[in-house]
């Protein structure tokens, strides 16, 4: 009899013995998913937090601090119509750029001529020559666009004057707003091509 109770304590023993490690390692599951959730909110908040200031203005189309005025359909400030006269001007235009993990401020992104007629009709162009790329210069004297890779012009209305140009020059579409600001929509445009075709 001793040895029948002994066996059947020992059997309720090692069950009870076979059931801790599996114990043991759901407390520990539970305890790590507990303790993942519990890191991760706190960043996520952080993040979110960090980053809603720069999405909100994105978002809105509003400057982000220290970069380029915008309006919401991403156009940027560019010059007011009392500046201009029927001489082009040159003006670079500027962007903000961003990867996936930086953005880079007031980035260089081309340049347009701008220009008013007698009637206060705005004229805006993008520089590059439609052919190869390079940048048209105004001729005070010829009153007109020249490219001096190739040897081309172009009128003051940005229309081509020989056949290398592919396409007259780029016109970029601009809204002059109440204050008499000029917001323009900039692109630059693949050259070689007869229509045009938007890039970068
Ligand atoms: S790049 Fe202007 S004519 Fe060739």
């Amino acid at each position: 009899m001793d040895n029948e109770k002994n066996t059947a304590a020992d059997g309720v023993d090692a069950s009870a013995d076979s059931g801790e490690p599996r114990r043991n390692f759901m407390t520990s599951c539970v305890a790590g998913v507990i303790g993942a959730v519990v890191g991760i909110i706190p960043t996520i908040t952080g993040l979110l937090f960090f980053l809603d200031p720069l999405i909100k203005k994105k978002n809105s189309g509003a400057a982000v601090d220290g970069g380029v005025e915008k309006d919401a359909e991403g156009r940027t400030k560019v010059a007011n119509i009392a500046d201009l006269s029927e001489v082009p001007e040159r003006i670079t235009v500027y962007n903000d750029k961003e990867d996936a993990w930086n953005m880079f401020l007031k980035q260089q992104v081309g340049a347009i001529y701008l220009s008013k007629n007698e009637g206060g009709k705005v004229s805006c162009f993008n520089v590059r020559c439609p052919h190869l790329g390079c940048s048209v210069e105004f001729r005070e004297s010829q009153k007109d666009y020249y490219c001096p890779c190739h040897l081309s012009s172009f009128a003051l209305d940005g229309s081509k004057q020989n056949k290398i140009p592919p396409r007259s020059l780029d016109d970029l579409g601009f809204v002059v707003d109440d204050d008499g600001d000029i917001w323009v929509k900039f692109q630059n445009y693949k050259a070689t091509e007869a229509t045009r075709i938007p890039v970068g």
